[in-house]
């Protein structure tokens, strides 16, 4: 099959953009589907470390193509900043790097319509990344945004005015005080289209058929996770796309029958970072040494990861939803050293015990039911091979495979694209 999807299961920061560049030297193409510049996916490699935003994953690959799909919003502030951060790795971005004409454009008023909301919403604000991400696609399905396709017609800064316009009538609606310099914001923006529009342009549906006709292989990244999904996440508390495997079909205009493996990425605990319900966080010394020893800071905005053990609920759900055909494991190492390791397999939902995800997950309704496996000591950030892992972690790997009946083929033991162990 021609395409392959790489998706995170839990609530993003999964590892992705790692496990994309391990990846890439298999594929002739990578693509980006949804999501924008609120992803940060991190890659270390030869001693850099770098963090992609819009750009897919594949791009330190001189082989390989990278697509930004029509699902995925562009800031062109920040992607010509992401292009800038690359310049010494001599990429030829007119070449390998190709954006879909119908790929919606983030305007700074977005940004701004963003800051109104969640500063109106106040303690129960969402926890955005503040990138315009929610008002983008709010255009979008209210067939109102702009395309980077418009950027080719003469009357572009017309269509920018005409909605930059509409929004700050919005932002005054949300009768909230932002301090911003709109002359500024819109030299910025326009500044950074004439950059982007140095780049290439393309139908890419159209350039994606013919790429599968040629018999060219495809790897999808995906941006965010599936528990951050806007169909199936735990809602309002999500990101305004569909993280999940159907949203490769919508964002990239390839046919269900065209996918291929569908990689499932989690970490063995869990994180996530902004508001929202997660049963199995923890407040108390074991969560403390996960943030610690897993850096769990955002690759975006900075901020502080909320860290808990693995919820197999969840992480069922989340394989089930996108027809997960092979797991790959994440931050493996960072579980070292814990006497026991916990696993959330049942929640306590308003006094049953159940085994699947229900409508709500709030603290009030569901408490995490634990069940206990051996920890182990071993450093796992210098093994190479499947032979060297610790029989308490081949027992924690076993259990994740029986209870999702489905195979672990990566496991991971530190950032670098070295610290990588297939099986
Ligand atoms: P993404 O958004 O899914 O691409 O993930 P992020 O880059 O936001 O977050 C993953 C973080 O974990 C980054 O800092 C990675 O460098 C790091 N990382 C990835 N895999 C591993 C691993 O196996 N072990 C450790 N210790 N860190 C990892
Ligand atoms: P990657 O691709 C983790 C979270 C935000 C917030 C919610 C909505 O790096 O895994 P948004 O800016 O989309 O309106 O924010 O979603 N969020 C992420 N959390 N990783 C991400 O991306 C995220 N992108 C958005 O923290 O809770
Ligand atoms: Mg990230």
């Amino acid at each position: 099959m021609a395409v392959d999807l790489l998706l995170g299961l839990q609530w993003g920061d999964e590892g992705k953009g790692k496990i994309v560049d391990v990846l890439t030297q298999n594929y002739n193409l990578i693509s980006r589907f949804q999501g924008g510049p609120n992803a940060g996916h991190t890659l270390i490699f030869d001693g850099h470390k770098h963090v992609l935003h819009t750009i897919p994953s594949g791009i330190f690959h001189k082989e390989a193509v990278n697509v930004v799909g029509n699902g995925v919003v562009i800031d062109p502030v920040i992607f010509n900043k992401e292009i800038d951060d690359l310049s010494k790795f001599d990429v030829d971005f007119k070449n390998v790097l190709l954006i879909s004409r119908k790929a919606h454009l983030i305007l700074p008023t977005h940004r701004l319509l963003d800051a109104a909301s969640e500063k109106a919403k106040g303690k129960d604000k969402i926890g955005s990344t503040l990138k315009g991400i929610g008002p983008t696609y709010m255009d979008k399905t209210g067939r109102n945004g702009m395309r980077v396709g418009d950027l080719e017609l003469d009357n572009w800064k017309e269509i920018f005015e005409n909605l930059t316009q509409k929004h700050l009538k919005m932002i005054d609606f949300y009768g909230v005080e932002l301090d911003y310099n709109l002359d500024e914001l819109r030299a910025n923006f326009f500044a950074a289209v004439d950059k982007l529009k140095e780049l290439t342009f393309i139908d890419s549906e159209e350039y994606l058929h013919t790429a599968i006709k040629e018999n060219k292989t495809i790897l999808a990244e995906g941006a965010q996770g599936s528990l951050l999904d806007v169909d199936f996440g735990t809602y309002p508390f999500v990101t305004s796309s569909n993280t999940t495997a159907a949203g490769a079909c919508t964002g990239l205009g390839v046919a269900p029958n065209q996918i291929g493996e569908v990689f499932g990425i989690f970490k063995a605990y869990t994180t996530r970072v902004g508001s929202g319900p997660f049963p199995t966080e923890l407040f108390d010394e074991d969560g403390a040494t996960m943030a610690k020893v897993g850096h769990e800071f955002g690759a975006t905005t900075g901020r502080a990861r909320r860290c808990g053990w693995l919820d197999m609920v969840a992480l069922k759900y989340a394989c089930q939803v996108n027809g997960v055909t092979q797991l790959n494991m994440m931050k493996a190492d960072v579980l070292s050293g814990f006497e026991t390791i916990k696993v959330c397999t049942a929640y306590k939902y308003k006094g049953e015990v159940i085994e699947h995800f229900p409508y709500n997950i709030e603290p009030e309704n569901v408490q995490p039911i634990y069940t206990e496996l051996k920890g182990w000591k071993e450093d796992l950030t210098g093994m190479t091979s499947e032979a060297e892992l610790p029989a308490a972690l081949n027992d924690y790997i076993a259990f994740i495979e029986k209870e999702t009946g489905i195979k672990i083929t990566i496991v991971s033991v530190g950032p670098d694209r070295k610290q990588t162990i297939e099986r």
